[in-house]
C-alpha cells in the first residue's frame, strides 16, 4: 500500500454547471484521482451522468478517471466507459453475476478493474474474485447520494479486507467512499485504505488544497 494515501474527489458534490472548473481547482489542489459517480436509477435510487460526462471530464484533466458505477448491467456499458476515457471501472458484486467475466472484460480494455460492496454486503462475496481485481472499493455508505454519514462498522471490513489484500501476491488497491472527512479519515487510513473517495468533505470546504492535503495526512501519527 502507498505510504500516503491517494486522495480521490467525488465530483458528485461539485457545481455541474461549472464541472470543468471543479476538476481543475481540485487537480491544482493537489487531488491525485477524479472520482465520478454514474447512477442509474435502478441499481440505486438516483441517476447521474454516463459515457458523454467523462469524455467531457478526460478533456479538461489529466489525473487518473476512477469511474463508479452504480449500475444493474454494467456489462453493457463496460466499451463505452472505457473508450470515453475511464481509467478505473469499479462494478459493483451486487450487480454482477458473472463477476470474473465483467473483471475480465473491463481488463481486456486495458482499464483497471475495481470491484465494490455495499455496507450489507460480505467480504466473503470477493473470495473467488479478489486477486483478479486491481481494487476493492469498500462502500462506507449506502450508495447513492453524496452528504451521507460514514457507517463505522465499515472500519473493520476495512482492516480484514487489507489483511486478504496483503496475503495475496500482486494486492490491488483498497479505496473507501462515502461519509470520509477530516475526522474520521485517519482512523479509515489506519486501518488500511490506499484511496480515499470524497465528495461533500472537499467540495463544501473553504480550501480544497489544505482540505485534500490534511486528509493525506490524517493517519499519520507524530512520534516525539
Ligand atoms: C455515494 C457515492 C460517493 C459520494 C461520496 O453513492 O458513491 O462517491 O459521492 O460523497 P460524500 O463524500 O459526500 O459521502
Ligand atoms: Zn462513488
Amino acid at each position: 500500500m502507498p505510504s500516503t494515501p491517494l486522495i480521490a474527489p467525488s465530483i458528485l458534490s461539485a457545481d455541474f454547471s461549472r464541472l470543468a472548473e471543479a476538476v481543475s481547482l481540485v487537480e491544482a489542489a493537489g487531488a491525485d484521482w477524479i472520482h465520478i459517480d454514474v447512477m442509474d436509477g435502478h441499481f440505486v435510487p438516483n441517476l447521474t451522468v454516463g459515457p458523454p460526462i467523462v469524455e467531457a471530464v478526460r478533456k479538461v484533466t489529466t489525473l487518473p478517471l476512477d469511474v463508479h458505477l452504480m449500475m444493474t448491467n454494467p456489462d453493457a456499458f463496460i466499451g463505452e466507459f472505457a473508450d470515453a476515457g475511464a481509467d478505473v471501472l469499479t462494478v459493483h458484486v451486487e450487480a454482477c453475476s458473472h463477476l470474473h467475466r465483467t473483471l475480465q472484460s473491463i481488463k481486456e480494455r486495458n482499464v483497471k478493474a475495481g470491484v465494490t460492496l455495499n455496507p450489507a454486503t460480505s467480504v466473503s462475496t470477493l473470495e473467488e474474485v479478489i486477486h483478479e481485481a486491481d481494487l476493492i472499493l469498500v462502500m462506507s455508505v449506502n450508495p447513492g447520494f453524496g452528504g451521507q454519514t460514514f457507517i463505522p462498522a465499515c472500519l473493520e471490513k476495512i482492516s480484514r479486507i487489507r489483511q486478504i489484500l496483503n496475503s495475496g501476491k500482486n494486492p490491488g488497491l483498497l479505496e473507501v467512499d462515502g461519509g470520509i472527512n477530516l475526522h474520521n479519515a485517519g482512523s479509515i487510513i489506519k486501518a488500511g485504505a490506499d484511496v480515499l473517495v470524497s465528495g461533500s468533505a472537499i467540495f463544501g470546504s473553504d480550501d480544497f488544497s489544505i482540505t485534500i492535503q490534511q486528509m493525506r495526512t490524517a493517519g499519520q501519527t507524530i512520534n516525539v
